[in-house]
């Protein structure tokens, strides 16, 4: 593989960036708006590679997408217009497809094979098989079903009172989904927060979804009726730039359109901890979900701790969140986020070689790791372990360093945000 090189001789960031559509928002309308009867007009749909892999799998269940640029339409039949794929699906490295998808298929009346990519072939899935066998779902795979590839005889499901064990929406989300296939209530518990577009969505289709005292309560009752979605930026993407313009003096950026979703915006409360300058202006709401503009100026910060409840809420956030930290004054210790081992790759191993490598004083430990900052990177040669999150911040890093960074690879950024690369151009000074 050829190395790219990342140079930035003038690294000031001033300007506006638009940041794409969220990536589980996209998901969630594609797969709402396949179950759903009539047609869901999505905007601002996420054209990465992850979302494209669920647009995929529903055209192959019989489902009519057309899609012009980030504007799709979902012709739904409900679930019962859904047919038995002519062959196995490909999820390629999208682990909220695959877990969400678990959960659908294992109430429909056909059998499915689904598969994935070397990072998703990994990734455990007894997380969201445990829950679906205790409804009644019969799954086949590697390791008892814990990983790809796994084939679903899907049929008659009961529901359940399921308390999450892992602080995970993608779990959340792949019961839920199955009780809407289920005889009698399913309820989901969580002790802890985790983003919440299923339950905001599947409301807005019409679903007989509600957060009682029990928990999160759906039944099967009714049809989904299809909704129109204007898909909000993501605030996973707009962190890059927000926290590029924290890093670099004299750098003033705005994020527009971003989504401010109570469950989503643990970057925000952490950035402003650490002693950062956001302001929010423009705030709306569209199908439940706030969305605004985030203006960020560079100041210097201070180390912080981020743990606990807040973990779910930044947890795709923590790898440029480290390069932050790197450069703030004081200690930085981030823990309960044992999750990060088990994302597209290992996240605490990826995010604490590659900052070592570029010269950074960071451990990592079981559950996270601990940076002590200021420190001056000097640039080095570091690896994107194929993961989206890791690229980015690895070019991110090469704003602040004294020597180029080089890494191996950059097209993953395509999974979450292909024009990652143009809009940091556009504001570069
Ligand atoms: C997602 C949930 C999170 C997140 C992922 C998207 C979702 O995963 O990391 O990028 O859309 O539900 P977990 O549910 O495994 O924490």
């Amino acid at each position: 593989m050829s190395h790219v090189q990342f140079e930035y001789t003038s690294p000031r960031l001033e300007g506006e960036v638009m940041v794409p559509g969220d990536k589980s928002i996209s998901h969630r309308s594609i797969i709402f708006g396949s179950i759903s009867h009539g047609t869901t007009k999505v905007t601002n749909f996420l054209d990465g590679e992850d979302c494209l892999r669920t647009i995929a799998a529903f055209r192959k269940m019989g489902v009519r997408i057309e899609k012009e640029g980030s504007t799709v339409l979902v012709h739904g039949n409900g679930l019962e217009g859904l047919k038995k794929p002519g062959e196995a699906i490909d999820f390629g490295n999208s682990g909220t497809t695959t877990r969400l998808m678990l959960g659908l298929l294992s109430g429909l009346p056909f059998e499915t094979t689904i598969f994935g990519d070397a990072s998703l072939t990994k990734r455990p899935m007894n997380r969201v098989v445990d829950p679906l066998r205790k409804m009644g779902a019969s799954i086949y795979g590697e390791a008892d079903g814990n990983f790809l590839p796994i084939t679903i005889h899907g049929g008659a499901l009961q529901g359940i009172t399921y308390r999450l064990p892992v602080k995970s929406a993608q779990v959340k989300s792949a019961v839920l989904l199955a009780g809407l296939l289920a005889e009698g209530e399913t309820v989901v518990q969580e002790e802890t927060e985790t983003r919440n577009h299923t339950e905001v969505m599947l409301q807005a289709f019409g679903a007989d979804l509600k957060q009682t005292e029990k928990g999160i309560a759906v039944t099967s009752k009714g049809n989904l009726t299809a909704c129109d979605v204007e898909v909000p930026g993501d605030i996973s993407s707009a962190a890059f730039f927000l926290i590029a313009g924290a890093l670099v003096p004299g750098s003033k950026v705005t994020l527009k359109n971003v989504g401010l979703n109570h469950s989503r915006t643990g970057v925000l409360d952490v950035l402003k901890q650490m002693g950062a300058s956001i302001t929010v202006a423009n705030e709306r709401t569209t199908g439940g979900e706030k969305i605004g503009d985030l203006t960020i100026q560079y100041t210097a910060l201070k180390g912080t701790t981020i743990e606990g409840n807040v973990i779910p809420r930044l947890i795709d956030e923590i790898p440029i969140l480290a390069l932050l930290a790197t450069q703030a004054d004081g200690k930085t210790v981030i823990k309960d986020a044992e999750e990060l081992k088990v994302k597209e790759t290992d996240r605490i191993e990826a995010v604490c070689k590659n900052l070592q490598a570029l010269g950074a004083d960071v451990t990592a430990t079981e559950d996270g790791m601990v940076i002590n900052g200021p420190s001056r990177l000097t640039g080095g040669t570091i690896s994107s372990y194929m993961d989206h999150r890791i690229a980015m911040m690895g070019a991110i890093a090469a704003l602040i360093t004294e020597a180029p960074v080089k890494m191996d690879e950059k097209d993953s950024i395509n999974i979450s945000y292909p024009t990652f690369f143009d809009d940091l151009e556009a504001i570069l000074q």
